[in-house]
């Protein structure tokens, strides 16, 4: 078993030889978007959702001449056996500017370069799932809406990195990120829940995130489970009246979330909501993957 598989433009290369032109603008500049996908059953879950946000990504940069949904498709179907033979994978798929003169112009380089990288998937320990994580809120603020927009998931990820070392030099799992209003927009690499009273509630769009592909799911999770989740304008105020809190991403599902900072949330340990929401959403991610025909004529 490999422990990576890339395909670059189309060629399926071990991932310790996968290598790009320095000269491609998504090395230079950050030039690019990208997506996360992980299979249930071995099969990408939400591709089409991935493919929507990716492409959405990819207009807003005047990103051009990306290959088709079915292409794209077919090139991660094709990286799934060769680098895992039986367990689950994680995709992500970068599509940069391309390889081309030292220029901001985009007329630099006609042809972008998709990249897919395969990786055996790895659930969150279940001692995380059980405990629970820790997070701060950074000090470091989410990028503007009019500055890096927080709902393109470009390659540009330098906002999200500073916010994480802040985590890590204060050992904590994931770090908050307000936005210039004080509001809770989401964590480095993760969308951000708080329950009260029973309802799951999650900052809106317009206090500037990235609209994640769970986040999005966990409306249909809840609708199924007869939990209430819905959009809300949250502080770091709110911290101290919810009841259980939670991270939400496509690699790592749902977290629990037990403190942030020295704020410990409702009892400290991970709530019955998170804990039936993650269930749930479990269930439904088994249950949706019909098999691989299907997908395709779906798509
Ligand atoms: C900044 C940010 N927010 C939220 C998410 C969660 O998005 P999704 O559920 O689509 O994985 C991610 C995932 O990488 C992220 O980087």
């Amino acid at each position: 078993m490999l422990d990576s598989v890339v395909n670059i433009n189309g060629i399926l290369t071990p991932g310790n030889r996968a290598t790009v032109s320095v000269f491609d603008h998504g090395f230079l500049y950050g030039d690019g978007v990208y997506e996360t996908l992980r299979s249930y059953n071995r099969k990408p879950f939400l591709l089409k959702q991935h493919f929507t946000r990716l492409r959405t990504s990819a207009r807003r940069l005047l990103l051009q001449n990306l290959p088709s949904d079915r292409e794209l498709e077919s090139r991660i179907l094709e990286t799934i056996p060769t680098v895992h033979p039986t367990g689950e994978v994680t995709i992500r798929i970068l599509v940069t500017r391309g390889v081309g003169e030292l220029s901001y112009n985009p007329t630099a380089c006609p042809t972008p370069t998709t990249i897919i990288i395969t990786r055996p998937h790895h659930n969150p320990p279940d001692e995380v799932i059980r405990k629970g994580i820790k997070l701060i809120v950074a000090s470091v603020v989410r990028n503007h809406p009019r500055s890096v927009d927080p709902s393109i998931k470009s390659n540009n990820l330098l906002n999200n990195i500073l916010a994480m070392q802040e985590a890590f030099q204060l050992g904590a799992a994931e770090a908050i990120l307000l936005n210039q209003r004080g509001e809770l927009t989401e964590c480095s690499q993760s969308n951000l829940f708080a329950v009260r009273n029973g309802v799951a509630l999650t900052p809106p769009l317009k206090s500037g995130l990235l609209e994640g592909v769970t986040r999005n799911f966990l409306f249909e999770v809840g609708a199924q489970l007869g939990t209430q989740v819905r959009e809300c304008v949250l502080t770091e105020e709110d911290f101290h009246s919810v009841d259980e809190l939670f991270i939400t991403s496509t690699t790592r599902e749902i977290v629990p979330v037990v403190s942030v900072g020295n704020q410990v949330i409702g009892d400290g340990t991970p709530g019955p909501i998170t804990s039936a929401l993650l269930a749930k959403l479990r269930e439904m991610a088994q249950a949706a993957n019909s098999p691989i025909e299907e997908s395709n004529s779906k798509l």
